[in-house]
């Protein structure tokens, strides 16, 4: 089974493709580019999970029928700030897209919150869709907290405030490898993972993740 991944972003490919491979499953994730590239989309519907249904539907559009794709969209919600950065996190200190300056942005805007107050979450939906299928959702979340200064050279983003629950470092100071056990995506991974494997009945066999 081949997946196209509605994103632009190597990262993103590389990250998921290693989630497939860690997963045992005999799926293929396969860049936007190779259906000639990730159509612009406005993620303008306020929720992780409308921006993540509008991205694969755009996809979907492009690729030859019959096909599959999976778009994501995540974000941290912080408590204190009502949500926010939420589905504006990748430009939360502006249009630039800018992470040291959202980074920074964050940091002032937590200041004035002591320890008991810091707690924060990140999310992760993805969809998948299928010519002639319903998109279909899948969602993780990682609860943590914030530290008031950055910590760890990893990751991106958010990753160097960021510390998940039951844990003393942030994202930015685990390896990828540890951080992609327990992150939101991988939660929201081993959700479709489930529901990939009803897909692919002559795999049932395979072991769980
Ligand atoms: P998107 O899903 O690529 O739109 O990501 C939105 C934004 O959320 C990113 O640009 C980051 O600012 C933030 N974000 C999402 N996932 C993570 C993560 O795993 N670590 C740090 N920041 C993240």
């Amino acid at each position: 089974m081949r997946l196209f991944l509605a994103s632009g972003n190597a990262h993103k490919v590389a990250e998921f493709q290693e989630l497939v491979r860690s997963s045992g499953l005999p799926v293929e994730i396969v860049s936007a580019r190779a259906a000639g590239g990730m159509p612009p989309v406005e993620e303008d519907t306020g929720t992780f999970a409308g921006n993540a249904t509008k991205k694969a539907l755009a996809l979907l559009e492009r690729v030859p029928a019959p096909a599959w794709v999976l778009a994501d969209d995540s974000g941290l919600c912080v408590d204190a700030l009502h949500g926010d950065p939420g589905v504006e996190s990748a430009y939360y200190a502006g249009p630039a897209g800018d992470p040291a300056a959202n980074l920074r942005k964050l940091i002032e805007q937590m200041r004035p919150f002591p320890p008991a107050q810091r707690g924060a979450s990140f999310h992760c939906v993805l969809v998948l869709a299928g010519s002639g299928f319903p998109p279909r959702r899948f969602t993780g979340v990682c609860r943590g907290h914030l530290r008031e200064t950055p910590a760890g050279g990893s990751g991106f983003g958010y990753d160097p405030l960021f510390i998940p629950e039951g844990e003393s470092r942030t994202f930015a100071e685990m390896p990828e490898s540890e951080k992609n056990r327990i992150s939101h995506r991988a939660r929201a991974w081993q959700a479709l993972d489930l529901h990939l494997r009803t897909l692919l009945p002559a795999q049932s066999s395979l072991p769980a993740p």
